[in-house]
């Protein structure tokens, strides 16, 4: 399975993504982690996303598709792999079109993941995520047994920088004006399927797989 996940800030791509990695032992590749993780070791890459990222916008689509291709090149994406918040403009979803056909591996699936836009912020505000094991945890729907603590592995739990109210408006207004474009894009694929985020993680997991053959 090669699949891009599509959906808002908040949607639920990386809980989402999370579940097919244990189910079907592909890699999730997330250009949001890759790119917190260069601001925290202060690498150049780090130093040149991080002013756009605190303030919700996009980081230029030449330094993202350079990191993309660059992973994909690596083994364990030989068996496939879950993107998650990549691509998120129309050049950067031509640029990986482009990159898999010159590898003889197009993209098998697009899944949109539908949640309404009114219950983005309350997820957005109250997600947290453990330093360590990267579980996810949501202060409102979810919460974890004992405050900051991660129930799984006992460790730190973090909020992101980016989800302050003000950043996340921007966010919301970037998806709509330069990601949720890329639905129609994979329509004209015939590859889109489409999923209610609603609803408890358990049954929208059960209706993916379902979708996705997984
Ligand atoms: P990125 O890290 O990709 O963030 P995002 O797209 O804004 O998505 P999120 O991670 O916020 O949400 P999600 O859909 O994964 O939801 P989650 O599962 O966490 O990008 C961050 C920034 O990096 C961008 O703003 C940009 O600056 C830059 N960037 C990244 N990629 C880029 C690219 N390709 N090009 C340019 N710039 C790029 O869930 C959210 C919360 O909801 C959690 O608390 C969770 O527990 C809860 N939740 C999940 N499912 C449910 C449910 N069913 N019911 C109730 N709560 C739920």
């Amino acid at each position: 399975m090669r699949l891009v996940l599509l959906g808002a800030p908040g949607a639920g791509k990386g809980t989402q993504a999370m579940k097919l990695i244990d189910k079907c032992g592909i890699p999730q590749i997330s250009t949001g982690d890759i790119l917190r993780k260069a601001v925290a070791d202060g690498t150049p890459l780090g130093k040149e996303a991080k002013s756009y990222m605190d303030s919700g916008g996009l980081v230029p689509d030449t330094v993202v598709i350079g990191l993309v291709k660059e992973r994909l090149a690596q083994d364990d994406c030989e068996k496939g792999y879950i993107l998650d918040g990549f691509p998120r403009t129309t050049p950067q979803a031509e640029a990986l079109d482009a990159e898999l056909a010159s590898m003889n591996t197009p993209l098998t699936d697009a899944l949109s993941v539908d949640v309404p836009m009114d219950d983005l912020m309350k997820r957005l505000t109250g997600r947290r995520t453990c330093k360590a094991c990267k579980q996810m945890y949501n202060v409102h729907f979810s919460a974890p047994q004992k405050e900051g603590v991660c129930d799984k592995c006992g460790g730190e739990l973090m909020q992101r920088d980016d989800d302050k109210e003000d950043t996340i408006k921007n966010r919301l207004e970037v998806y709509q004006k330069s990601t949720a474009p890329l639905i129609d894009y994979y329509k004209g694929k015939g590859i889109l399927k489409s999923v209610e985020g609603t609803g408890s993680i358990d049954d929208i997991f059960n209706k993916v797989c379902s979708m996705l053959n997984a």
